[in-house]
């Protein structure tokens, strides 16, 4: 699995997300209790980007319809979004972010 370099740790705000782009794929990277973790930037219920939302006890809220998803799984907490939104593996190597697509986690 290929991990790609997507930014600094140290330019991630706590609780801010980050949206990259990896190999096409839209990610929204977020640090958070300690951890970074990346799940797709795109909300699974309509075509919204979950990076603009906000981000509480490790979940990710949509802005539009507030449904939240687990930044560990990418399973929603609630209606309207039934599906999971991908997430991806994250390595941390000094000051960089690394993340991998290729591979759901
Ligand atoms: S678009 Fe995200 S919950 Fe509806």
């Amino acid at each position: 699995m290929a991990f790609v370099k997507v930014c600094a740790l140290s330019e991630l705000e706590e609780d801010t997300p980050k949206r990259v782009e990896l190999d096409g794929t839209p990610v929204s990277v977020v640090r958070t209790e300690g951890e970074v973790f990346a799940i797709n930037d795109i909300c699974s219920h309509a075509n919204v980007s979950l990076s603009e939302g906000e981000v509480e006890d490790c979940m990710i809220e949509c802005w539009l319809h507030g449904s939240s998803f687990d930044l560990r799984t990418g399973k929603p907490s609630g209606l309207p979004a039934t599906r999971p939104v991908p997430v991806y593996p994250v390595k941390i190597e000094g000051d960089d972010v690394l993340v991998s697509v290729t591979q759901e986690s």
